[in-house]
């Protein structure tokens, strides 16, 4: 069965628009994770950025000690954030680019550039017992890269697939290399996620790819429930607010 990891990160967005530097506000992200487990989800995924632009440490530990499945924590390549998860001991870390030079044209992590140093952060995430994948393109020569640092799994990218999704040739030249990436990694003896720009439109067009485990979506399930949520939520302040003058 294909697993579904949510990515919480645009929760936390919404909350730093208004609350930030603050400790508290709303939404929370633990409490959206805990509800996306409630609702199936088999993990919860969260991106802790060198810039805290949205989730914030306090985030991070809290969703560890909350969430009942698995965190995957999605983390640049950095030392201060290395230090952080080899703390945290999350299940897994996915590696992916924050910085311009650690970015392939394509969009995923550059691993055939910086191979020592991804091979170096793998060795230590799984001494501590935390599975490794990386965030890269499907492209030949960086999942040949990747089965080189010892990274358990590859996090496919689909963003360009997702990109190119309403032009039929264009979509079927990125399904195409998705499809041979994934059979190459799984050649290579790695596991295959994917994520990035996945949408309730484009979702089942990807069941051509092979030896896929687990999909990370964010963006689209979080704008989802803004709109499927958004009835009951007027309809309890227009509860509340019917009160007044009676
Ligand atoms: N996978 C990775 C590695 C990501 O960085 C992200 C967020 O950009 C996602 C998946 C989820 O992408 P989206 O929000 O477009 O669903």
């Amino acid at each position: 069965m294909l697993k579904l990891g949510v990515n919480i990160d645009h929760v936390a967005t919404i909350r730093e628009a208004r609350y930030r530097g603050r400790s508290t506000g709303e939404p929370d992200p633990i409490e959206a994770a805990l509800q996306c487990e409630a609702a199936g989800a088999h993990g919860i995924t969260a991106h802790l950025r060198e810039d805290r632009r949205h989730i914030q440490d306090r985030d991070i530990w809290r969703l560890r000690e909350a969430i009942k499945t698995r965190l995957n924590f999605e983390m640049a390549n950095s030392p201060e954030i290395v230090e952080i998860a080899l703390k945290l001991k999350p299940h897994i870390v996915c590696l992916v680019p924050e910085r311009r030079e650690e970015v392939t044209t394509e969009g995923g992590l550059d691993v055939a550039s910086h191979e020592q140093a991804v091979r170096s952060t793998c060795r230590r995430m799984n001494d501590a017992g935390i599975e490794v994948s990386l965030f890269i393109a499907p492209d030949p020569r960086q999942i040949e890269a990747a089965a080189r640092t010892g990274s358990q799994f590859i996090e496919l990218h689909t963003g360009a697939f997702a990109e190119e999704f309403h032009d039929a040739g264009k979509r079927a030249t990125e399904l195409a290399r998705l499809v041979d990436g994934a059979q190459q990694a799984h050649s290579l003896g790695m596991k295959v996620n994917a994520g990035h720009g996945l949408n309730y439109e484009n979702l089942k067009t990807l069941y051509a790819v092979p030896h896929m485990i687990e999909l990370n979506i964010g963006h689209s399930i979080v704008s989802r429930a803004v709109t499927t949520g958004i009835t009951a939520a007027v309809m309890e302040m227009l509860r509340l607010m019917d009160g007044y003058g009676k």
